[in-house]
């Protein structure tokens, strides 16, 4: 029969409908397999396994194409901004002027964080994570914002995404201040989302801080490019966590939790570290062979994807946004040639060819960050600012969903069979 898997179990033949989406591979719908059957499947790592239905963002790993509500990534990254990917990203299309306009200053007037909260912040060391003041902070918004976490309805679902979005750089910012010992500075709201953020960070009250036009489009970008990704580790679990119907604050600090992991944002810090260790071009080849050692844990980070089996194609925009920034900021950085060199080595290596092992959006978005002065600590920081409006729009498009469910995974259970306690002096 057409658009039927068939499955065969225990001889017995079962019939599972095929669903087709707007693009991409067909997906079986094995929601009645346990029913039916009596079995569960087994995919840890949900490699073969789509967990939710979404209209947001679609890749095909093979084809290094990203697009988010259709558009491709490259077109969004030269043309747009990131306030108006936030939008098409949280409304499905792109703005009017009007539209946009409005979004921007709705979001402008959410960028203050509420004062208290910056004593929640002394309550830190000094040398914290920003991640772990960010996963703090985040999460005891909900203490603050009481107004808006009634997930039912709509109009607290939207206030409470757009506090999110506007007071991430603000949190991001006040997380980087507060590690460098300088005093946290106010929103400007005059500037840019991305302008106002670079002056929050790097901005000092007793002189004018003069944001630089190339590196604020930099950042923007950088934003842009971290938006969104799917059904990623962090945005599944804030769909898990929002599922059980936790408030939006508590479900992105649980998002930057599990972002904040090597394997995830965290390999952006971990790339720029790798980079440092290898130093010049001539050590590559050590890092190739230890990389390629099955018995040593080191792997080149800013390489390989559970998705893309090709060029990511968030690390080209990334590649060429390297160039504008030292040419604007009139600097360069060797570690951008060895980086360069480690590339092209990879990418010769049949090991690296035969698992399509390719460079990822964090290989250079390290020395960008570098460059603009962050330390390495901010550049996860600066993925959860960004990736907080996809968060938002997964967690807002799983809500509205009426046939949303908590998510509930199950198990292949391998501990012992039933057995009576022992009592204490019989062990
Ligand atoms: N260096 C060396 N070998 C690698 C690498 C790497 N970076 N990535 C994967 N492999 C090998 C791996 O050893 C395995 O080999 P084998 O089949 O012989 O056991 C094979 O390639 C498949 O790897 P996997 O770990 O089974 O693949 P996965 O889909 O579970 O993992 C990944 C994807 C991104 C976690 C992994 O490629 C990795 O650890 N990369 C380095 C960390 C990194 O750059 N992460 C950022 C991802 S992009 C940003 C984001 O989404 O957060």
């Amino acid at each position: 029969m057409a658009n039927q898997a068939k499955l065969n179990a225990a001889g017995k033949d079962f019939d599972f409908p095929v669903l087709q989406g707007s693009v991409g591979p067909e997906v079986i719908d094995i929601r009645k397999l346990y029913a039916q059957t009596g079995k569960f499947t087994f995919d840890p790592g949900f490699t073969s396994t789509a967990s939710c239905e979404s209209a947001l963002t679609y890749i095909d790993g093979d084809e290094g194409v990203l697009l988010h509500r259709g558009y491709p990534i490259g077109q969004l990254a030269e043309h747009s901004s990131f306030m108006e990917v936030s939008y098409l990203l949280l409304n499905g299309e792109l703005p009017s002027k009007d539209e946009l306009d409005t979004f921007s200053y709705t979001i402008s007037r959410h960028t203050m964080l509420h004062e208290q909260l910056a004593t929640f912040y002394r309550g830190f060391r000094r040398d914290a994570h920003p991640m772990a003041i960010m996963c703090g902070v985040v999460g005891a918004l909900s203490a603050f914002y009481h107004d808006s976490t009634d997930i039912a309805d709509p109009e607290h679902r939207k206030i409470s995404s757009h506090r999110l979005i506007a007071k991430m750089p603000t949190i991001a910012a006040m997380a980087y201040k507060y590690a460098v010992g300088q005093p946290f500075l106010y929103p400007d709201n005059n500037l840019s989302y991305t302008g106002n953020f670079l002056r929050m960070t790097f901005g000092v009250p007793a002189e004018e801080y003069e944001v630089i036009p190339a590196v604020e489009k930099a950042m923007d970008r950088i934003f842009i490019l971290h938006a969104d990704h799917e059904q990623n580790a962090s945005t599944s679990t804030v769909r898990l966590a929002g599922s059980s119907g936790a408030n939006p604050f508590a479900c992105i600090a649980a998002g930057i939790a599990c972002l904040w992991g090597p394997a995830h944002g965290g390999a952006n810090e971990a790339a720029l570290n790798m980079l440092k260790e290898i130093g010049t071009p001539d050590r590559i080849p050590h890092y190739i062979e230890r990389a390629k050692d099955k018995n040593d844990p080191f792997r080149l980070m800013g390489f390989g994807h559970r998705v893309y089996k090709n060029y990511d194609p968030r690390a080209t925009v990334m590649q060429s946004t390297v160039r504008e920034v030292f040419e604007a900021l009139k600097v360069t950085d060797p570690l951008f040639e060895t980086a360069l060199r480690l590339e092209e080595i990879a990418l010769n290596d049949p090991y690296f060819v035969e698992k399509k092992l390719f460079p990822n959006v964090d290989f250079y978005s390290g020395i960008i960050l570098s460059a603009i002065g962050f330390p390495t600590t901010m550049f996860t920081v600066l993925f959860a600012l960004a990736r907080t409006v996809g968060w938002v729009a997964q967690w807002n498009e799983m809500i509205s969903d009426p046939g949303q469910k908590i998510g509930r995974p199950r198990q292949l259970y391998t501990g012992p069979t039933q057995r009576d306690y022992v009592p204490l002096d019989k062990r």
